[in-house]
């Protein structure tokens, strides 16, 4: 069954901070080593915000960029989703401090929280008001300050994470164009092997929950790869065969940057070349909800989209959720 939302993008723009954080900055500080981490994660180095930058601030530049990119008024946005596992606080929502600092005053907004499918999520909820005829312009972030939760002193996890924000703007698509299809699901099993349990509700923080390093992403490395693996591969696969097309049809897979040899995993059941692989977790690392729209920013400015294009994105993260899109590129 396809699921066709008549929306498609029509801006894309991203933001990372300025300060970059190379594998040989963590040989000075962690039991680790540049091969290690290249051979295993294909991450080269990844940019980390400083105190006092929080996830909004990242959203708010790749907002401000979005509406100079695509000459648009502030006041013509209709409502901003913001996906995010850091966001600022607890409340309020992160999307309500983007709105107020883009000025953006007729907007509503609400954040999202998928890991690193947030993205995806995002852009498929943001979808359904444009396809409903109630929105016109809908702006969908994606926004991590991964740093804030990361123990470093731990070198299984934070080798593998960057600070980083990417927004697109949606509006209504005419014709054959926009979103094609979509999936998201949740394996709610797998919440287990990816997560953070101290600050919410069930372990309030505390001198005890500091204490335990309960603050921190928590992770099974191979089990999430292990999941990841499958289910990249086979959403994107699915995607792609339930709409009629194979994979010469396709012009670019724009995927999660989690690890380069789980690109390349779901690339090979694909059947795809690096060509039409969008791939840039040597610079950035995992940005978590920041990483397919700062991907689709930089397909663009390597000229690798151009309109009438068929594109995937797809993303697996924490949960497990899982998310992937199929779009014929408008512009
Ligand atoms: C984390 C990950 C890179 C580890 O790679 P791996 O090939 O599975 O490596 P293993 O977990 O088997 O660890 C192998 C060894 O390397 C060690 N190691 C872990 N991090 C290391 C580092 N930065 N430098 C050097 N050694 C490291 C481990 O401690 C382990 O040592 P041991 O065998 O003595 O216990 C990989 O599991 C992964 O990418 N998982 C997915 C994580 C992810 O994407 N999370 C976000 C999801 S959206």
């Amino acid at each position: 069954m396809s699921h066709r939302i008549p929306a498609k993008i029509t801006g894309v723009a991203g933001y990372v901070p300025p300060r970059v954080v190379t594998n040989a900055d963590f040989e000075k500080t962690l039991d680790t080593t540049d091969e290690w981490i290249r051979m295993r994660t294909g991450i080269r180095e990844r940019h980390i915000a400083e105190p006092g930058v929080a996830a909004s601030h990242m959203a708010t530049e790749a907002g401000n960029l979005l509406l100079q990119q695509t000459r648009t008024d502030p006041s013509e946005i209709d409502l901003i989703i913001v996906a995010s596992v850091t966001p600022d606080m607890f409340f309020p929502a992160t999307a309500c401090l983007v709105q107020d600092r883009l000025g953006a005053k007729k907007a509503w907004g609400f954040d999202l929280s998928a890991a690193c499918a947030g993205f995806t999520y995002a852009l498929t909820v943001g979808a359904q008001f444009v396809g409903a005829g109630t929105h016109k312009k809908v702006m969908v972030i994606g926004s991590d300050k991964m740093s804030a939760i990361l123990d470093f002193k731990d070198r299984a996890t934070c080798v593998l994470f960057g600070d980083g924000a990417g927004a697109v703007l949606l509006e209504p698509a005419a014709g054959n164009e926009g979103i094609l299809d979509f999936h998201n699901d949740v394996d709610g099993s797998g919440g287990k092997f990816l997560y953070m349990p101290g600050g919410g509700s069930l372990n309030p923080s505390s001198r005890e929950t500091l204490e335990k390093n309960m603050h921190v992403v928590h992770q099974d490395g191979a089990g999430v790869f292990k999941y990841a693996v499958r289910r990249m591969a086979d959403v994107a696969a699915q995607l792609v065969e339930r709409n009629g097309f194979s994979s010469s049809d396709i012009a670019l897979v724009v995927p999660h940057q989690a690890n380069l040899r789980i690109i390349r995993a779901m690339q090979e059941r694909l059947g795809v070349d690096d060509s039409k692989v969008l791939v840039n977790i040597d610079r950035y690392g995992n940005t978590t909800a920041g990483t397919i729209p700062l991907g689709l920013r930089d397909a663009i400015a390597q000229g690798r989209l151009k309109k009438g294009d068929l594109v995937l994105l797809v993303a697996v993260g924490a949960g497990f959720t899982t998310g992937g899109v199929l779009l014929r590129w408008a512009y």
